[in-house]
């Protein structure tokens, strides 16, 4: 059984994703699990701890959701500060001295993957990565191949079990649902495979465009961004085959074999689309041809799922924002009676959680027709009842990896997109506001189109 970490140290203390992610999820470590350890931020800011509170209580105040004040200043009380240069020993001489006393320290890079070759020798050689921990955020890598080298760099002083991947959709409590609800019911098992399904469509639809990251969503793109990592965990849950309960790799066992049943896509199974305006963005280049908007379609070479297409669809500036799946059933042989589709299940994943069953029943009237019901299993605002890095935060800190990716499944997920990043398709353009290009219609032209996420009250 792992031991709790005795420090945390995040590297790109004054960074972005601190201040909208890490310092609540630590907040509420504080508030509902009593987190007690020396928290050191290092960055290159010229400032002080005192700068780095004050930037701790602003980003609570924004982006907390917890009210509670008491341990926000136990939290700022458990802060330390080193100032510095990633590529200057002094820094890593300065950290140690933080870390006094500390065998398990985490080491939380939040920088980008371009500083971590020097961070982790940095690391290695100020004797800060004894008995340590290292958490590192997507993208791992731009391809299979980077991928690996990346990780050559920091297995190079971190074991694997001592790498943490943060892929936050693994967090998220409408994620982890599929799993339970998948394999907590009896009716849905009898169901769940090729005899039943037709075909299973996952859609995360962003209203919002690419909000001032111009730059690097023009290294990255949809593909990158969302669906080689987020969209493939969802994948490998609605896909995997029940986890043994027997050992402690069992589910990261099923996804990496789910990835690895997945067959590698080729430009005719990907429309990838760009939003009119993105060109204009900050960061951005004029002619660029990076896509913001991907439609897939994935086979899966499994006994289970041969001959259902998966499909997905990702893209910025939809008509409204909400990530669902629906898993269409096979027509039951009287066709008459269900013309149109209606057997279906909803699993909306954001921004509620809901979960309901599509079923036809008889039209009211003279003639034997049906009609087309919705019945909601559950319905929740929201799922969230802690954040997902709240959730993965703390359970790296535990020592808990089940809920990050490991490397030979961020190997086979890339396995699975490297040859449409390669060469890629060409990108179409469409308006802001509408579903994306209509190229994408062919790949669900056979199984009745895609089905669009509806707002919801
Ligand atoms: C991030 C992507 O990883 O996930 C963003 O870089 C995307 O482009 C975000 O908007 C979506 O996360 P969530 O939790 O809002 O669905």
């Amino acid at each position: 059984m792992a031991r709790h970490a005795d420090a945390l140290v995040f590297f790109g203390a004054t960074g972005d994703l601190a201040f909208k992610k890490i310092f609540p999820a630590l907040h509420a470590l504080v508030s509902r699990r009593g987190l007690d350890i020396p928290i050191v931020g290092v960055a290159r800011s010229g400032k002080s701890v005192e700068a780095l509170r004050e930037r701790a209580r602003a980003s609570v105040r924004e982006h907390g959701t917890l009210e509670d004040d008491a341990a926000l200043e136990r939290l700022l009380g458990l802060l330390r500060y080193v100032d510095g240069d990633y590529k200057d020993g002094k820094t890593f001489s300065k950290l140690r001295e933080q870390l006094d006393g500390s065998e398990r320290p985490v080491h939380y890079l939040a920088i980008p993957p371009s500083l971590f070759p020097v961070v982790i020798r940095q690391l290695s050689e100020a004797g800060c990565a004894r008995g340590a921990r290292v958490i590192i955020e997507k993208p791992f890598g731009r391809d299979r191949e980077s991928a690996r080298k990346l990780n050559e760099t920091i297995s190079s002083v971190f074991d694997e079990a001592s790498i943490f991947r943060i892929d936050h959709y693994l967090g998220k409590e409408t994620v982890q649902n599929l799993v339970v609800l998948r394999f907590a019911n009896t009716f849905l098992e009898p169901l769940w495979n090729r005899n039943y399904i037709e075909s299973v469509q996952i859609t995360m639809a962003e209203r919002f465009g690419v909000q001032g990251r111009g730059s690097f969503y023009e290294e990255a793109g949809a593909i990158r961004d969302v669906v080689q990592n987020h969209l493939m965990q969802v994948i490998g849950f609605l896909a995997m085959e029940p986890p043994a309960t027997t050992y402690n790799e069992a589910l990261r066992d099923e996804l990496v074999k789910v990835f690895r049943q997945i067959r590698p896509l080729t430009a005719g199974d990907v429309v990838r689309g760009q939003f009119d305006g993105y060109r204009e963005e900050k960061g951005v280049s004029a002619d660029s041809g990076v896509e913001t908007y991907a439609a897939l379609r994935l086979a899966i070479d499994s006994w289970r799922w041969d001959g259902v297409p998966f499909l997905i669809r990702a893209g910025k500036c939809l008509p409204i924002s909400a990530t669902e799946v629906v898993v269409d059933f096979k027509r039951p042989p009287l066709s008459r009676l269900a013309p149109g589709k209606g057997n279906f299940l909803r699993l909306r994943l954001s921004p509620e959680l809901n979960v309901s069953l599509g079923a036809r029943i008889k039209r009211p009237g003279d003639e034997m027709e049906s009609e087309a019901t919705e019945l909601a299993l559950v319905d929740r605002p929201t799922g969230e009842v802690m954040s997902a890095y709240e959730r993965l935060l703390n359970d790296a800190l535990e020592g808990d990896p089940t809920l990050f990716a490991r490397q030979d499944a961020v190997e086979a997920a890339w396995k699975v997109v490297d040859g449409v990043l390669a060469s890629p398709p060409t990108v179409r353009p469409y308006a802001p506001g509408t579903w994306g290009p209509a190229e994408a219609e062919r790949l669900a032209a056979d199984i009745g189109g895609w089905e669009s996420p509806e707002e919801r009250t």
